[in-house]
Formats: structure tokens, C-alpha cells, sequence
């Protein structure tokens, strides 16, 4: 399973590169926007980080717009993925990207049709989003297992990517249900690792390593 980071701030990017189990980064205007910074600047500098696949979602929400973003934002560097929004002129600019060997992250999926249009358009990945999902009382993960069930059925190499993470237990229902990819913020990856009986493990053995060695 692969593992991105979900965030458009240097220092986070650097912490989980060098935690050494990073595949990607995902951004987002509302996070390039948090941090204050130029919008292709920041992106070009992620990519200096990272070599795995990196997220740069168009402004445009019309057809020629989306394109025009998505051929300026393919030069910036080789592993761009031009993220475009599951609508009409969405799909149509994936499927004319994707046709000119740019890499595609279809983002904002809350169902399964649209997860099944974009691959049919050729999206390198889909990004349903469980948070916003479970925030409006339906199931996110629901939408993890028929994306994974219609894609398996009929072979689409689209892969899915878990987006809107909240907690540790997202993770392991997004792996559990087959979810090619999870996006996920610093603060939840580092939750990854810990567990209070490691602690006290941990604790416990240095303890008594110290009373019988010094
Ligand atoms: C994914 O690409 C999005 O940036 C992100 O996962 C959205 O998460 P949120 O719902 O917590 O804002």
C-alpha cells in the first residue's frame, strides 16, 4: 500500500521523507493557501523533495482552463499528477490529459459512478474522500469497498486513493478494504507508530537492562 502525505508544508514533507515511507504528497488550494506561499513555487519545491508522485490540483473549472493548467503544471516537473475535480469538464480533461501521457488524481469522488467514469477516462488515480463523508453521517468506507468491488470487476487500473483521513482508524480500513493508496496528514502518520504498551515496554526493558548492567 502506498502512503502520501497530505499537506503543502516543507517541514512535514521533509519529517515523513525521512521517516523513509513516503510514496507521494497530495495538495490542495486550501492547504497551499494555509501556508502563505506562491502557488507553482511551492509545488516545484515538494517536488524537490519527493520523487514519487505529486498532486497539483487546477483552479479552472471549465474545460480549457483545466487543460491549459494541466499541460503548464505537467512541465513543472516529471512526477506532477494534474489533479482535476470529479464533474463533466473534469472527466473531459482527464481523459485529454491522460491521452497526452499526463497522470491524473481525480479529486472530490463521494460515489461510485464517478469513480467508474474517471477510469473509463483513464485517471491514474481517484481520490474518494471518507471524512467529508462520515462528517455528513454516511459511511466513507462504504465507498472505499464498491470503488475497489467495480474496479476489480472489470480490470481498471485506476488506482483508488484514500483521501480525507482523519484518524489511525481510517488507515486501517482503507488497507483492510483494499485501498491502493492513502493520503494522509503528519500529524495522523505519526500516529502510526505508537501504542502505550510499546512505551511501557520499552520502558521496562531499558530499566532493567540499567539496574543489572548499569
Ligand atoms: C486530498 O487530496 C485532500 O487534500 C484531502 O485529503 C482533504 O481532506 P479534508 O477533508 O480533511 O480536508
Amino acid at each position: 500500500m502506498d502512503l502520501y502525505i497530505d499537506t503543502a508544508n516543507l517541514d512535514e514533507i521533509k519529517q515523513a521523507h525521512d521517516m523513509g515511507i513516503l510514496d507521494g504528497v497530495t495538495t490542495n488550494p486550501s492547504l497551499i493557501a494555509k501556508e502563505g506561499v506562491d502557488y507553482t513555487k511551492r509545488i516545484t519545491e515538494i517536488c524537490e523533495i519527493v520523487k514519487g508522485p505529486v498532486s497539483s490540483e487546477v483552479i479552472s473549472t471549465d474545460y480549457e482552463g483545466m487543460l491549459k493548467e494541466g499541460r503548464e503544471a505537467a512541465k513543472i516537473a516529471s512526477n506532477i499528477v494534474v489533479k482535476l475535480p470529479c464533474t463533466i469538464d473534469g472527466v473531459k480533461a482527464c481523459k485529454a490529459l491522460s491521452d497526452e501521457g499526463t497522470k491524473t488524481n481525480l479529486t472530490l469522488c463521494f460515489q461510485p459512478l464517478q469513480a467508474l467514469m474517471v477510469a473509463k477516462a483513464g485517471a491514474f488515480l481517484v481520490s474518494p474522500f471518507i471524512g467529508r463523508l462520515d462528517d455528513i453521517s454516511q459511511d466513507g468506507m462504504d465507498l472505499i469497498g464498491q470503488i475497489r468491488q467495480i474496479y476489480d470487476n472489470y480490470g481498471y487500473p485506476t488506482k483508488i486513493l484514500a483521501a480525507s483521513i482523519r484518524h489511525p482508524k481510517h488507515m486501517v480500513d482503507c488497507a483492510l478494504a483494499g485501498a491502493d493508496v492513502a493520503t494522509v496528514p503528519f500529524n495522523v502518520i505519526k500516529q502510526f507508530m505508537s501504542h502505550p504498551l510499546t512505551d511501557i515496554g520499552l520502558e521496562k526493558f531499558l530499566a532493567d537492562y540499567k539496574k543489572q548492567f548499569g
